[in-house]
């Protein structure tokens, strides 16, 4: 049994694919086996403007999607980052000893910066990664499951840890990125070189979990492919196609191998049919019992989940502050 933490950011208002097939996917099969805790990662999403009420809206049903994706409450630990201050405690000791060169390195900073200037910049985002350690090693965590974009924020995690250990002695365990080999890294649908994203302003690049049928086909129909019409995967050459086969593989648990086989007489668009509905069927389950979830559910779950998650967090930022002199 090991002991797991991950978390979202509610930063829009529902998850799309790439969060599923990334994270969450990972993140059941793990909660039979595991002591997990999954934060919703509210501190986090102020790294970009929020608006406070749709905020508060977007953390309401990111646990909707955690308890909806089968995440079961009575295993795992559910909780708000923001609702446990220790987060912000530790966050502050870590930041004394991480380097400002290090946070420079962060390829999401330097996306930002590259796109909108260094002038415009928060400080919050250059600081990102090392609240993201304090929310990993408050809770010692030894596996972090996430999609493969995050692996250079665990290295700078472990680096920060094995630094405060070398300092003030055994603290902190080094945790492990956990990435899926397929589905780490789905693309968008309107550009096939880049991530799926939610912040992304076309909401045709990306299929969101509580999408209706009807716009699961349009955005599927829309999908960006290429002019040859053969089915075959090959990320390299044929983004969008391989892209399509990765999402269908994932819905349907069929092999890429035989998908490949499956559709290779057949063009573009009766794959694309196909895909739609292998998609609309995956994710009916999951939106019916989105729509069920109550409030008063969802209150109890992070209730439950805070007063866990604060008992650990108390106890290790108590021995933080005495192994550097605060105490
Ligand atoms: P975020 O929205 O940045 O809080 O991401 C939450 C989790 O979903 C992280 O583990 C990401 O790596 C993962 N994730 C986000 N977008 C994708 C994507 N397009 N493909 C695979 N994983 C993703
Ligand atoms: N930085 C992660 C992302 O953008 C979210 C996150 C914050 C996280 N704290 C974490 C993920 C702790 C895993 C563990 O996706």
């Amino acid at each position: 049994m090991k002991r797991v933490l991950s978390g979202i950011k509610p930063s829009s208002d529902v998850l799309h694919l790439g969060h599923y097939f990334g994270a969450i996917k990972q993140w059941l099969t793990l909660q039979e086996k595991n002591e997990c805790f999954f934060a919703v990662v509210d501190l986090h999403a102020l790294t970009t403007p929020q608006e406070p009420k749709q905020l508060q809206k977007n953390i309401t049903n990111l646990v909707k999607t955690y308890l909806a994706s089968g995440l079961n409450p009575q295993k795992v630990v559910i909780f708000k980052q923001s609702e446990i201050a220790e987060h912000t405690q530790l966050f502050w000791v870590l930041t004394t000893i991480t380097k400002v060169s290090e946070l420079f390195l962060m390829t999401q900073y330097k996306d930002k910066v590259q796109k909108e200037g260094q002038k415009s910049a928060l400080a919050g985002l250059l600081n990102y990664p090392i609240l993201m350690a304090a929310d990993i090693l408050l809770y010692d965590a030894q596996l972090v499951p996430v999609g493969e974009d995050q692996i250079q924020h665990l290295e700078l995690t472990r680096e920060i840890a094995r630094r405060f250990n070398q300092r003030f002695g055994e603290t902190f365990v080094l945790p492990q990125p956990l990435v899926e080999k397929v589905g780490a890294r789905i693309m968008a649908l309107d550009d096939p070189t880049k991530k799926m994203s939610k912040s992304d302003k076309n909401p045709f690049s990306f299929i969101a979990l509580t999408d209706k049928p009807e716009l699961i086909k349009t955005k599927i129909k829309k999908a960006v492919t290429d002019s040859e019409n053969r089915i075959k995967y090959d990320p390299i050459k044929k983004p969008g196609i391989s892209n399509l086969l990765t999402i269908m593989s994932l819905v349907t648990r069929i092999p890429l191998k035989s998908l490949e086989k499956k559709y290779q007489e057949t063009g573009y668009a009766l794959f694309k049919e196909d895909l739609a509905e292998a998609i609309i069927k995956f994710l009916s389950p999951f939106q019916t019992k989105y729509n069920q979830i109550s409030s008063s559910q969802i209150e109890k779950v992070l209730s439950e989940g805070r007063k866990k998650a604060k008992t650990i967090a108390q106890k290790k930022i108590q021995l933080v502050y005495q192994k550097i002199g605060l105490r």
